[in-house]
């Protein structure tokens, strides 16, 4: 069976309709003028009403892009899904999803959920094309989901929050490639986010080290990337060997200080990326151990400044939806993605996209895709209006910071609750948009789905095996 270009051949997002203006949650909680819109670098967030929740977001995106994109549920092979956000420590998310193609009598669909922090997705991605290069293929799809909700407990960490759920269809012949020889992790142990409390949704954080820990597993796939190229072709690899620069987004300031950490990378390399005034003003830096390059604001400074015309061009293309929608968690990274497709569709033939993908705890990898014209429903410019990104961003509603607060207040007594109902209410979601009823008394889950106009696949089962109505 052909197997090139192995990657992703569509693509689809949903996020919630109700955000929160960071400048307003900023006022809000009392903080610092500027603290979370310059100094995280953050516009709006995300978040999940009553009604919805990893589950319902992942079952509307699903439906979503096998309308979108006409895809035969049958033709599904393989289904991963990326999340962290616990609902069932035993029943995956991917079962729930079963309900879409058990519909069309396809329940041979190999893979379960995957979960370490934000890295779950990634996971489930690797292990997606690497089924399509295996001798294990049988020349079906596989769909890679990466779901969750990112909500945190007051105080600093809580404006890092958002809510998303990403779908994407993996095969030959895509427009979105891996070079799969052209990859690097980093995976360790440290307790920098994590979830040890069962009865909360809100995770441990030790904000400061989880950043360093962010910077330092860059630095360590950036050098065995470019050690890997470099063995491969016999060439040095610098920031100028790709386009674009796509990292796994908790706010945006990281991601400033990431690419600038690259570039130091490179200056340290003595990479001919790096000019001769930039040069100069990174050479007071030149000498500092590891751990002090981590703890040196100097040289985050000058590293920023000297890397920020490079930034614009190479990183600030993926920074529309993560900025808008807050931390996705393991759909972050594909979000930031997602943005770079939309904004730049018309002109990425033949470029190469790095990725960089960070689960606290921790895990990292760093990947390279090649991006080729692609065909018919498959092609970037059809992905880049399937995505929508626009329109879905302008028709959200904006809730007081009040409102917010309220609602978490709601879901931390919701969480692993059990026999309640909803409120059902639906009036700001979109068409065919999934949505929690309730709970039973045996913790069993029900969701409805809001008409849509047309939808193909209006009937889904809950899971006493009953059709929802309409
Ligand atoms: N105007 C402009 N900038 C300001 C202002 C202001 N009024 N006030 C503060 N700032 C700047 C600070 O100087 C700082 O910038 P810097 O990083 O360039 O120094 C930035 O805003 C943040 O301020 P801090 O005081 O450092 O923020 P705080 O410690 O309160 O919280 C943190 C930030 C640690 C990121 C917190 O939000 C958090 O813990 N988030 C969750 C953990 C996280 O996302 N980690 C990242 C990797 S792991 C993951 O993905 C979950």
């Amino acid at each position: 069976m052909e197997r090139k270009d192995v990657g992703i051949l569509a693509m689809d997002i949903y996020f919630p309709p109700t955000c929160v203006q960071q400048e307003a949650l900023e006022a809000h909680d009392g903080a610092s003028k500027g603290k979370y819109t310059i100094g995280l670098g953050q516009d709006c967030m995300a978040f999940c009403s009553e009604v919805e929740d990893v589950i319902s977001m992942s079952l509307t995106v699903v439906t979503s892009l096998l309308k979108k994109y006409k895809i035969d549920p049958k033709l599904i092979g393989r289904l991963e899904v990326g999340s962290e956000t616990v609902i069932d420590k035993s029943k995956s998310i991917k079962t729930w999803l079963m309900q879409i193609f058990e519909e069309s009598g396809n329940t041979d669909i190999e893979g379960v959920d995957s979960s370490n922090a934000c890295y779950g997705g990634t996971a489930a991605l690797l292990n997606c094309v690497n089924w399509v290069e295996s001798n294990s293929w049988d020349g079906r799809y596989g769909l890679v989901v990466c779901t969750d909700s990112a909500v945190y407990a007051e105080g600093p960490a809580r404006p890092t929050g958002g809510a998303a759920a990403i779908a994407m269809l993996i095969g030959p012949n895509a427009p979105i490639s891996f070079e799969s020889k052209y990859r690097a992790s980093h995976m360790a142990h440290v307790y920098d986010f994590y979830k040890p409390d069962l009865a909360s949704e809100y995770p441990v954080v030790d904000g400061k080290l989880s950043q360093t820990c962010y910077l330092m597993a860059l630095d360590s796939c950036y050098r065995q990337f470019s050690n890997k190229y470099e063995k491969l072709t016999g060439k040095q690899f610098s920031i100028s060997d790709a386009e674009y620069f796509v990292f796994h987004s908790p706010y945006n300031k990281l991601v400033q200080k990431s690419f600038a950490r690259l570039y130091y990378n490179d200056f340290l390399r003595n990479c001919s990326s790096v000019d001769d005034d930039a040069k100069a003003k990174l050479q007071p830096f030149s000498n500092l151990t590891g751990d002090e390059s981590y703890q040196s604001r100097d040289l985050e400074k000058a590293s920023q400044q000297v890397a920020k015309n490079l930034y614009d061009i190479k990183v600030q293309p993926s920074t529309l939806l993560p900025k808008q929608i807050g931390n996705m968690y393991t759909a972050s990274l594909y979000a930031a993605l997602a943005s770079v497709l939309f904004n730049k569709h018309d002109s990425l033939v033949g470029q190469r996209i790095v990725m960089f993908s960070y689960g606290s705890g921790l895990t990292s990898t760093m990947f390279s895709l090649r991006l080729n014209n692609g065909e018919g429903p498959f092609s970037l410019s059809n992905i880049a209006s399937v995505l929508d990104v626009t329109e879905k961003l302008q028709s959200r509603h904006e809730a007081l910071p009040e409102k917010f607060v309220e609602t978490l207040k709601l879901m931390e007594h919701r969480y692993g609750a059990k026999d309640f109902e909803t409120s059902k209410e639906t009036s700001l979601l979109p068409p065919g948009t999934f949505y929690l009823t309730k709970v039973d008394s045996m913790y069993r889950r029900f969701y409805e789905q809001k008409p849509a106009d047309e939808t193909i696949f209006s009937k889904v089962k809950c899971c006493n095996g009953v059709a929802n109505g309409h």
